[in-house]
């Protein structure tokens, strides 16, 4: 069968997912916000060969095995089903996050295996189908299939959860500069922590409504380019999912103390009268929503507090791409 590479790029939740209402099918508990990142991006090509007996997973030049490359394999099983095939399948992925960003690639990765899969399967999915498929890989996957601003709509069921596209072409000058204070992998994955927080923290259901509430002016504020009314929101939902994960029980936490000093570093830039705002996710790396014009003041005070820290500066990005071939 015909080989299919696809290219999506990975996004950074402005308001954020954190629980599922429905585990199996990946439903969400909060409908979700996003920016689309043109720098982070992961490559995938998929094959279906019938001469293969398992399917087989090479990530960055490595061939995965365990528990990565079956959940590759039970994704694929998701595409086998809906094209009605059994046929094994050769997934070659780059993942293209410069290696000292430390950000999560899942929502890249699963949203170009969704894209090269289902092509590559003999489907030829709407996006809002490729949304959905990409979302059972990983949640966060479903939003990478659009570019620019991106409403993940948590729906009630596989049917009714899929992302759409708010603003494609950002127009304005919003950036997210990541500041990597640990480039580990994490050690509580996404998956388990939002669950372990979900069944025991009390301050959930708080989070989960205030998130909810929080849609309509997070879109008005990306319709009127309100950066920050935009930032303001983004980084009190950021703190507020972290604050469902300090009080869980068992407590744990993914920021340390390098991630306050960022943060607290942008409370007193605001002060200053430069717009800037924090954005963390299931890791200590701080991203910070911030503009252009900005960044040289923002990277100036950043050496002065942490003289080796590293930072990545990525901008608005484009949705999926796929091509037929093993080139994108
Ligand atoms: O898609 P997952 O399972 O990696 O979960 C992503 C969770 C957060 O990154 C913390 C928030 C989000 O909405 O992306």
């Amino acid at each position: 069968m015909q080989a299919y590479t696809a290219r999506a790029h990975t996004n950074i939740a402005l308001l954020k997912y954190w629980g599922k209402a429905n585990p199996q099918e990946i439903i969400p508990t909060t409908t979700s916000i996003s920016l689309t990142l043109d720098e982070f991006y992961t490559d995938t090509t998929v094959q279906f060969d019938t001469a293969l007996t398992e399917d087989q997973v090479i990530l960055n030049g490595e061939t995965l095995t365990g528990k990565s490359s079956e959940k590759v394999s039970k994704f694929l099983d998701i595409v086998r089903s809906m094209a009605n095939i059994s046929t094994r399948a050769y997934v070659k992925s780059t993942n293209h996050v410069p290696t000292a960003a430390g950000l999560a690639s899942s929502a890249s990765a699963f949203a170009a295996l969704a894209g090269a899969a289902s092509r590559a399967a003999g489907l030829e999915l709407s996006l809002e189908e490729l949304s959905r498929l990409a979302r059972r890989g990983s949640g966060s996957a479903s939003r990478s299939i659009y570019g620019g601003f991106v409403e993940w709509v948590r729906g009630v069921d596989d049917q009714t959860s899929f992302a759409t596209p708010l603003v494609e072409d950002v127009d304005w000058d919003i950036q997210l500069l990541t500041v990597v204070v640990n480039d580990q992998p994490k050690k509580i994955d996404s998956r388990g922590g939002m669950q372990h927080t979900m069944a025991t923290s009390p301050f959930y259901q708080a989070w989960v409504d205030n998130t909810n509430a929080l849609t309509v002016p997070m879109e008005n504020a990306i319709a009127n380019h309100d950066f920050t009314q935009l930032g303001q929101m983004a980084e009190a939902n950021a703190l507020q999912m972290h604050a469902t994960n300090t009080t869980a029980c068992p407590p744990f936490n993914y920021l340390t103390d390098a991630s306050w000093t960022v943060i607290q570093m942008a409370a007193q830039l605001r002060q200053e009268g430069i717009d800037v705002y924090a954005t963390m996710d299931a890791g200590p790396n701080v991203k910070l929503i911030s503009k252009a014009a900005d960044t040289d003041q923002i990277q100036a005070r950043l050496r002065q507090l942490m003289p080796d820290v590293t930072t990545v500066v990525a901008t608005p990005g484009p949705g999926l791409q796929i091509v037929e071939g093993e080139q994108i």
